[in-house]
């Protein structure tokens, strides 16, 4: 079925380069799928070396007026970019419902999720204050400022198809850098439509370029802007056998790199918690977006004394799920982004009942009138999982709730830490010590205290260890796209002095 929009240039299926629509100059194209059904219902440039090349040329060309362009100007810019995101927050939506697959509730609430980021980072552009340093000598004054990094090339994934590029990309222009940015191969077009945005918002030619490729050919692109010295900073968001990629490959021109990588959120209910509080908040973390974020939790620990009441409520809360297409009215978790990530959840469920997990909710693939497409997986509840099931050790990324049962705080704490990841964690208890002692001890970026939303545009979003560095939104955000310059001036003035 075609995408019918209010605005109908706002499905775009061109590159973006220099303020030029384009094809990839190869002329290759990729088609784009609805995850409800596979069928494709749009084709976008399938890009290479050549185009990737063209938008950094752009990008450099145009960094010297951008950068000096006066940051309220960038700002006044960024603010009306971010009132013709709300103004067309239906059309948004419905681009991301349908090439993510996310309900439409969940893609409105996206909208003005990245809208939220445009607008803390228009005013963050006027703060980018550096510092007046008290001289430990006479005759001298020392100063610090925040420069841009200069071009940034953006990386962004599947499941925020808008809220990643708005968190990338509007820090980046607000500190007074360009951009060149490819969007992941399942989702460009709500990518493409932000940058129409972008473009009647009046950026300046060469300062945002989108250019898209399919998995195939990504590494193509994103091989020329690791190689290329132009390009001062890496910003990605996706897998961690990735980031280490771009890492270890960025290192030969030594890039600026933020990298939010994959989490195994521990999620922790003590026998001191509020019951009925933690099922609200493992339900908001957990089955937002189908499971499928990075901060969602992976491994759920609940402490003896509550688990079997405990699961009992969230049974009833996941049982009563409803699972169909984006577009159906009610629907709470649509299909899974494509059938890799549904047998992924397959394995994950199979794997975890064969070394003697329960299935208590769910555990099968969906097929039914209303989810009648390959991609659908019933949201599921398993008992007595340990940490040898691969639901322990990857991100499942589905709306899978693995739970093991716990004695004390010392050994939760050592199971919840036993991975190379550290994005988030969280826990639930009204015991205020044990609040300090826990988020003390848990080594994640992020903690949720009592709280399963935790993501902001005015907090910083990044983790630790093997889940990546650098910071996305809060006043962290737009340091990662500036670097810091000492001015020292001399005072000796000769004879005027
Ligand atoms: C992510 O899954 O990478 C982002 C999730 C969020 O912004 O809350």
């Amino acid at each position: 079925m075609p995408l019918s929009l209010t605005r109908a240039d706002l499905q775009r299926t061109q590159n973006f380069i220099n303020a030029r629509w384009s094809d990839a100059a190869d002329g290759r194209r990729l088609p784009v799928s609805d995850p409800a059904s596979d069928a494709v219902f749009a084709e976008v440039p399938d890009s290479g070396a050549a185009d990737a090349r063209a938008a950094v040329d752009a990008a450099q060309a145009a960094l010297p007026a951008w950068r000096a362009t006066p940051a309220k100007q960038r700002a006044q810019l960024l603010k009306r970019w971010h009132a013709l995101i709300l103004a067309h927050q239906e059309d948004l939506g419905r681009l991301i419902s349908r090439e993510q697959g996310k309900p439409l509730a969940e893609g409105r609430g996206e909208v003005l999720y990245a809208a939220s980021y445009v607008e803390w980072f228009a005013e963050e552009a006027t703060r980018a204050y550096g510092d007046v340093i008290p001289e430990p000598v006479r005759g001298r004054k020392m100063l610090v400022v925040k420069e841009p990094v200069g071009v940034v090339a953006a990386i962004t994934p599947w499941n925020f198809p808008a809220a990643m590029i708005a968190r990338k990309i509007a820090p980046a222009l607000a500190a007074g850098c360009t951009v060149v940015a490819k969007p992941a191969e399942d989702t460009p077009l709500t990518s493409l439509a932000l940058t129409r945005l972008a473009e009647e918002a009046g950026l300046p030619a060469g300062v945002l370029n989108m250019v898209v490729a399919s998995r195939e050919r990504a590494a193509e692109v994103v091989d020329v802007w690791l190689a290329d010295g132009r390009v001062r900073k890496i910003t990605f968001t996706g897998s961690t056998p990735v980031g280490k990629h771009l890492a270890r490959e960025s290192a030969g021109t030594l890039k600026k790199l933020s990298l939010e990588l994959g989490g195994n959120a521990p999620f922790i209910v003590f026998d001191d918690a509020d019951i009925d509080a933690a099922v609200e908040g493992l339900m908001a973390a957990k089955f937002r977006n189908g499971g499928q974020t990075c901060v969602c939790p992976n491994r759920v620990f609940v402490q003896r004394g509550v688990h079997d009441l405990f699961v009992e409520k969230l049974a009833l809360r996941v049982a009563a799920l409803v699972v169909g297409p984006a577009s159906a009215p009610g629907s709470q978790i649509g299909p899974m982004i494509n059938g890799r990530a549904v047998d992924k959840i397959e394995r994950h469920v199979a794997d975890a009942v064969s070394r003697g997990a329960s299935i208590v909710v769910g555990g099968r693939r969906l097929r039914s009138d209303s989810c009648d497409g390959p991609n659908y997986y019933a949201p599921t509840v398993l008992t007595g999982a340990d940490a040898s099931m691969a639901c322990s050790l990857e991100e499942t990324f589905g709306p899978v709730v693995p739970i093991t049962r716990f004695d004390s705080e010392a050994e939760v704490i050592a199971a919840a830490n036993d991975t190379p990841f550290g994005l988030a964690a969280y826990f639930y208890s009204r015991d205020i010590a044990r609040v300090w002692r826990v988020s003390d001890a848990l080594e994640t970026g992020i903690v949720g205290i009592n709280e399963g939303a935790l993501a902001a545009e005015a907090a910083p979003f990044g983790g630790i260890k093997e889940s990546g560095y650098g910071r996305e939104g809060s006043r962290y955000g737009l340091d990662d796209y500036m670097q810091t310059k000492y001015l020292c001036q001399g005072l000796n003035l000769g004879a005027a002095a």
